[in-house]
């Protein structure tokens, strides 16, 4: 655990991602999500509040395994209409100084070194402030759109994930010399040609022989997230990631994917103690337990539930329009996201409905929610920080930009007072910010 929390802004550049309906709320901005103007506030307030990152969740695709049709996720545009977060991201960077930024890509849809250079360039613009999120994408719609015929298995989603990993690494780490670049003028070099080497990947899915196009970045590989909660997304995430982002219905449940991690990171021959661990959350603050309270209820009046059945039914890719409501929800092996599932059929505590489901997940789908004062919601994350062992949160929006800035304003002041949240940043690359480090770690397969 480190010494003090890390946060950050989980979002999307879409107009809903975790809180359907949110946009009709009075003066909420999130159809704004176009506007780099949006963007540059964010990271703003997202530095004042000493966040680590702003974290852009990604999709491919389009929600339309609910009621077998697009319409109910487009007309209450659940995560469409979307843009790619990297654009924004060189505007962000231009507008902070220490603020990192996460952004998922695919590696189901992706070639490796066509997104190796994109990371390289995103990690240089940046002075080094970019992490990755590697997701394997879910939607089936999202396959027909790229050229497949079907969204390859779950499993073999990861079987490629980790060659595209291996790809990525070699590009990024081994394939220019640290003193490549010599820019001798009188000589007339720019680069050495024998601190230049090819990489000579030859695999299942991709043959690369390198070498990279960019000269090596500040943190060259970015800092790797990763969110899997089936074995075989666990496994990936113990070989790969260096923070994990936690989905699991219960703090025992948490502290036990915890566990689980570190021990199969181990068996990969890393230290443990590496990886980071964010649970999302979502806090609702006011001034006093009654306007806390007042916001609640304003955001969850808003609460769609159709467009948040759409955007569930996505997630697990079953057609929740043909349970009934008060059917109880039931374990599944799901080829799309098995940690949502999980999050509403694992716990031992409750049984959910298909109705509760819908109406708990709109804010912030499948992460607690916390109402109340500024000292209420610090208790909150003290207890998952101190009690649970979590390394820090990905801090969910409802009403944007209002739920950050209401965040920023009244907790973190309180999570500071209390030593839980730094008070400046101490400079240099994301990893630095996170880890403590530049680069990946000796142990990391990406090193070896
Ligand atoms: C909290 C959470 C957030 C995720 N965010 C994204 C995302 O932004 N884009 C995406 O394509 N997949 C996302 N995923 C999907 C995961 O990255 C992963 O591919 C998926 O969970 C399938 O692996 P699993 O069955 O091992 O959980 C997310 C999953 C979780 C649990």
């Amino acid at each position: 655990m480190t010494e003090q929390m890390r946060l950050n802004l989980f979002t999307m550049n879409a107009v809903e991602h975790v809180s359907v309906g949110s946009w009709r709320l009075p003066g909420d901005q999130s159809y704004r999500y176009y506007d780099r103007e949006y963007w540059t506030d964010v990271a703003r307030t997202a530095e004042r509040g000493g966040f680590d990152a702003v974290f852009f969740a990604d999709v491919r695709g389009i929600y339309d395994v609910y009621g077998d049709s697009r319409d109910p996720a487009i007309e209450n545009a659940v995560q469409t209409p979307s843009n790619d977060p990297a654009y924004v991201v060189p505007a962000m960077a231009d507008a902070t100084d220490n603020l990192g930024f996460a952004i998922t890509k695919s590696t189901s849809y992706n070639h490796p070194y066509q997104l190796a250079r994109e990371f390289s360039t995103l990690d240089h613009v940046t002075d080094g402030r970019v992490a990755f999120n590697v997701v394997t994408s879910y939607l089936e719609s999202a396959a027909a759109n790229l050229g497949y015929d079907d969204r390859m298995d779950h499993d073999e989603r990861y079987d490629r994930a980790d060659e595209f990993m291996d790809v990525c690494y070699a590009l990024w780490e081994d394939s220019w010399s640290d003193d490549a670049v010599v820019r001798d003028r009188d000589a007339g070099v720019y680069t050495d040609p024998g601190e230049v080497t090819a990489v000579d990947h030859d695999g299942e899915y991709f043959d690369v022989p390198g070498p990279h196009s960019a000269e090596p970045s500040p943190q060259r590989t970015p800092v790797i997230y990763q969110a899997g909660s089936s074995d075989r997304g666990r496994e990936f995430a113990a070989a790969n990631a260096e923070a994990v982002f936690v989905s699991q219905p219960s703090a025992d449940a948490v502290r036990d994917y915890i566990a689980d991690l570190r021990e199969r990171a181990g068996d990969h021959g890393r230290d443990p103690d590496s990886l980071a661990f964010f649970p999302g959350i979502v806090p609702i603050v006011g001034e006093t337990e009654a306007v806390a309270q007042a916001k609640y209820d304003a955001y969850t009046d808003h609460i769609d539930t159709e467009g948040v059945l759409a955007l569930l039914s996505g997630f697990v890719d079953v057609d929740l329009s043909e349970l009934d409501p008060d059917q109880r929800l039931e374990h599944i092996e799901t080829e799309a996201i098995q940690g949502v599932v999980n999050a509403f059929t694992a716990n031992d505590d409750r049984d959910w409905t298909v109705q509760e489901v819908a109406e708990f997940a709109g804010l912030g789908t499948t992460s607690p929610v916390v109402v109340g004062t500024p000292e209420q919601v610090a208790d909150e994350f003290a207890y998952w920080f101190e009690d649970v062992g979590v390394d820090g949160f990905n801090v969910k929006e409802v009403a944007r930009p209002d739920s950050l800035e209401d965040f920023v304003d009244l907790v973190v002041p309180e999570l500071r007072e209390r030593g839980l949240l730094r008070e400046s940043y101490t400079g240099g690359t994301l990893r630095e910010t996170t880890f403590g480090r530049r680069r990946l770690p000796d142990d990391h397969p990406g090193r070896r």
